[in-house]
């Protein structure tokens, strides 16, 4: 679609199929939907189309499709890889699912909701525990964030080491595909080997491969006790075996395992004055143990006692109250935006093997250290997972973030780890992508994306590069 007549004509079919209310075209009117959440990636769509039902989610696609024109889906745009904002090469539909937020079913005897792919995470945790079940997902930017969101980027967050990532809480997925067929997998069956299990495809994969419209997902029984405890821990060493002696003592109820750096709490100190109550180590440990049975606090206490005696722990306090557990957790989501509110910084979303976290902080530091002696680091991330976020404050004007994401990324291989954990690729990270998958996984993947859009017009410039730089 490149002429002014062909966009106008696609602009008039939309505003046909959803209602004019629901089509943006005015540039002040899309610009919270063309930036993204970090402000780095910015776009210039042709419109902004806002459905309300899987039929007209099908009917823009197959428009856009015979115009030729690429849709970019997005849910609370709060993405941290550049994924839901059109690339700036101009003319895109951005799809926003966010009118679809229905919540559709909730079963609690069998632990199962059916939700449509814009309602809001912090919502359906809600519901879910109304109902004494809890969707395990969390996620600091859980008040804006969307299921479409959670399942195309396969998010993790906190829960991960106890739960795993959203991918193991999706049973059913309904989807639109690139030629508007709509597909439904609204099972809620939690076995179910009847052939392929083409869902998994469509989770994690950025909007690229198909639109998300509604999900069955999986619950687990909210526990009714739960313990938060900060904690200092003299470096980082400590801190996996402080971990290794969690997963021994209180393994079968450790929900969270949080790795945050002192130079993490401070920024937050700076910038949100919330003060940390744990001091004298490099690093703190954020756990929380949580339970259906009583006698979690005591396991924890007596977990706390035993690092303390042996130095793994310096300092540090278990919550006594939900509202101070509260408190502790708001040092932790809070360190995110500290970083938007010092400076410019380059992003890394890594993970190693657990074991192999206090070499690659050894090596990456060294490594940066080379490139660049005065470059500040804010290391925090979900330890028990081995994913870090390894973030480098820029220092100055003349600092290159492709260096310092290269150097990062190199240590990251040489430990055996991945260049994006949880965040995904989006646009900000296919070009270390491209440089450091090899040749048959670059390939299989491409053979995926042309299989499922064979045009490209699904997402493109996301996960993989577009087809006319590729
Ligand atoms: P968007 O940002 O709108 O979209 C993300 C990607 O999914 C894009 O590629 C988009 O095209 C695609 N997409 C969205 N909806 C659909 C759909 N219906 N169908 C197909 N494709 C779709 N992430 C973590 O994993 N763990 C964290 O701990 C975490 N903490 C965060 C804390 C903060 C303060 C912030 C700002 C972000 C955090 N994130 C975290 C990142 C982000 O919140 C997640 O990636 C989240 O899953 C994005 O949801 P969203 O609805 O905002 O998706
Ligand atoms: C987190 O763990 O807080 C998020 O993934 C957000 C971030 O990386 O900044
Ligand atoms: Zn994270």
């Amino acid at each position: 679609m490149t002429t002014q007549t062909g966009r106008t004509a696609l602009v008039d079919e939309l505003i046909a199929i959803a209602g004019p209310g629901a089509v943006l075209t005015d540039a002040a009117d899309m610009e919270p939907y063309a930036v993204d959440w970090r402000r780095m990636f910015f776009g210039t769509p042709l419109c902004v189309v806002r459905p309300a039902a899987t039929q007209e989610v099908a009917d823009i696609v197959r428009a856009c499709a015979r115009h030729g024109a690429a849709v970019v889906p997005q849910g609370g745009n709060t993405g941290l890889a550049g994924g839901a904002t059109p690339d700036g090469s101009g003319g895109e539909v951005v799809l926003s699912l966010q009118r679809m937020a229905c919540i559709r079913a909730l079963d609690p005897v069998g632990m199962t909701m059916e939700v449509e792919a814009g309602a809001i995470l912090q919502t359906v945790r809600e519901a879910a525990l109304e109902q004494g079940r809890m969707f395990p997902t969390g996620i600091g930017a859980e008040g804006s964030a969307t299921i479409g969101g959670i399942v195309s980027t396969n998010a993790g967050g906190v829960n991960v080491l106890r739960y795993g990532m959203t991918r193991a809480l999706v049973l059913g997925l309904e989807v639109v595909l690139a030629d508007g067929t709509v597909v439904n997998g609204l099972r809620r069956l939690r076995k179910d080997n009847a052939g392929y299990d083409w869902k998994q495809l469509f989770i994690g994969s950025e909007g690229t491969l198909g639109i998300v419209t509604a999900a069955v997902l999986r619950l687990v029984p909210a526990p009714q006790h739960s313990v938060t405890a900060f904690i200092a821990v003299p470096d980082i060493d400590a801190a996996l075996a402080f971990y290794s002696l969690a997963q021994s003592r209180i393994g079968d109820t450790l929900s969270a395992f949080e790795l945050i750096s002192a130079a993490s709490v401070g920024l937050q100190e700076k910038h949100f004055g919330l003060k940390s109550p744990a001091s004298g180590g490099q690093w703190f440990i954020l756990l929380e143990g949580a339970s259906s049975l009583a006698g979690i606090g005591e396991a924890v206490e007596s977990l706390l006692a035993e690092a303390f005696e042996s130095g793994l722990a310096v300092d540090g306090v278990a919550a006594a109250s939900q509202q101070q557990a509260r408190a502790l957790w708001e040092i932790r989501e809070r360190i995110t935006e500290a970083e938007g509110r010092e400076g410019r910084s380059v992003k890394h979303d890594i993970s190693v093997p657990v074991t192999a976290i206090p070499a690659f902080l050894a090596d990456a530091g060294k490594a940066l250290e080379d490139l660049s002696p005065a470059l500040r680091l804010n290391v925090f991330g979900h330890l028990g997972d081995g994913n870090l976020h390894y973030n480098v404050m820029m220092a100055g004007p003349g600092d290159d973030g492709a260096a310092i994401n290269r150097t990062v990324h190199d240590a990251v291989l040489r430990h055996g780890g991945s260049i994006s954990a949880e965040h995904g690729l989006g646009q900000y990270r296919v070009g270390e992508w491209l440089r450091t998958k090899t040749p048959a996984e670059q390939a299989l993947s491409a053979a995926l994306k042309q299989t499922l859009d064979p045009a490209g017009l699904l997402n493109p410039g996301k996960v993989l590069p577009r087809r006319d730089r590729g």
